[in-house]
């Protein structure tokens, strides 16, 4: 009797174990909203998508990722192309380790492993207006493996977009920034904490696509009028990186983070563009001018040459007439 007692309540403790087991940090809710993760939802599911499943090379079983989620990332995902990608002069491989980041974020089965959801929402100034308005969002801190992070900002770092904000310029700011942006495209305020220490569990992604490192083009649609190879963890590929958007090094030692939103200034990034427009006009007239000389300068080297030649004949028959002449 008394075993039988035991095994029940050692039954019972396992069973609420698993009950209260907390797996999933947060989800969203119908209307965008974000939740933590509560009862069934801190479960890892296998949920069901209306749209495809955007981040399915990399999971393929249960995640925590829901339905509005999944639609919330592929709204992002766009705005990563336009921003860090080929579109917006950037790297698609860049673009890619970002999507890559954010589903692991999102939908890892492991997600509480290194998202910590704080007790209550938090109130935070506004990005968009500069802080006249200010959002309650909720209060995410993530754990993140500092090598992770410098391989991402290291595919990014040359990126037009990533160039133009200083809070982007290091490793920790860059993410910082990213999370930053989530306050208005997630409504969450993320946190970035790192670590060195892999029994943490922090989130981690291993083989980081290289921002050099060329795609093949694979099933290639040419019916499309801007067509897309995706690479191994399906996002889109348009074009290889060129050293315009790609730089190769990151060092481990520039772990300070900026304050988030330092740099931003939609005003310098208006200027940065406009300076670049002018610069491309200048630049293009210098090529014209110097094209215009160097087609002046050829034309009196011809000239030049014709004169010389005439020259010549006259001085060859006098020299000619001399010779003779000393003879
Ligand atoms: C989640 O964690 C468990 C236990 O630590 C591990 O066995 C499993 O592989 C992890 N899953 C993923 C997708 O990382
Ligand atoms: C990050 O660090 C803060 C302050 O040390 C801590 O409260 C929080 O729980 C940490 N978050 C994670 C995910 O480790
Ligand atoms: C990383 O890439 C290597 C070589 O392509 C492969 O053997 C390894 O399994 C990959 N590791 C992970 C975690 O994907
Ligand atoms: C890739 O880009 C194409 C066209 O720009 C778009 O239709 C498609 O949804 C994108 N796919 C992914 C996985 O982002
Ligand atoms: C990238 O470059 C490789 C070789 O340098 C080439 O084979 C491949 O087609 C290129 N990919 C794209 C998407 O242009």
């Amino acid at each position: 009797m008394k075993k039988f007692t035991n095994s029940l309540l050692l039954l019972i403790l396992l069973l609420s174990f698993e009950v209260t087991r907390q797996d999933c940090a947060f989800t969203v809710d119908p209307d965008g909203k974000p939740q933590v993760a509560k009862d069934k939802d801190a479960k890892p599911q296998i949920h069901k998508y209306s749209a495809p499943f955007i981040c399915d090379k990399i999971y393929t079983g249960a995640t925590c990722c829901n339905d509005y989620q999944n639609n919330q990332m592929a709204s992002n995902f766009l705005q990563i192309d336009a921003t860090f990608g080929s579109i917006g002069n950037g790297c698609d491989n860049c673009a890619s380790n970002l999507k890559r980041f954010w589903c692991t974020y999102t939908c890892d089965p492991n997600q509480s492993d290194f998202v910590v959801i704080g007790p209550k929402p938090i109130v935070v100034p506004n990005p968009i207006d500069e802080g006249a308005t200010t959002l309650t969002v909720q209060d995410v801190s993530i754990l993140v493996d500092s090598q992770t992070v410098c391989d991402v900002w290291s595919s990014c770092n040359l990126t037009p977009y990533a160039t133009q904000v200083s809070a982007m310029k290091t490793p920790a700011g860059f993410l910082s920034f990213q999370g930053a942006n989530a306050v208005t495209q997630a409504a969450q305020s993320i946190r970035v904490n790192y670590t060195s220490d892999a029994s943490k569990n922090p989130l981690t992604l291993h083989n980081i696509t290289k921002c050099n490192a060329p795609q093949p083009k694979v099933n290639k649609d040419p019916a499309k009028a801007q067509p897309w190879y995706p690479d191994a963890w399906g996002f889109n590929i348009s074009q290889n990186c060129s050293c315009n958007n790609c730089a190769d090094a990151c060092t481990l030692a520039v772990f300070t983070p900026l304050p988030v939103m330092q740099g931003f200034d939609y005003l310098v990034v208006g200027l940065f563009y406009g300076f670049l427009l002018v610069f491309t006009i200048g630049c293009w007239f210098f090529r014209r001018r110097r094209q215009m000389k160097k087609d002046q300068e050829s034309q009196q080297q011809l000239e030049q040459q014709e004169q010389q030649e005439q020259q010549y004949e006259p001085l060859h028959a006098e020299g000619a007439q001399e010779n003779q002449q000393n003879e």
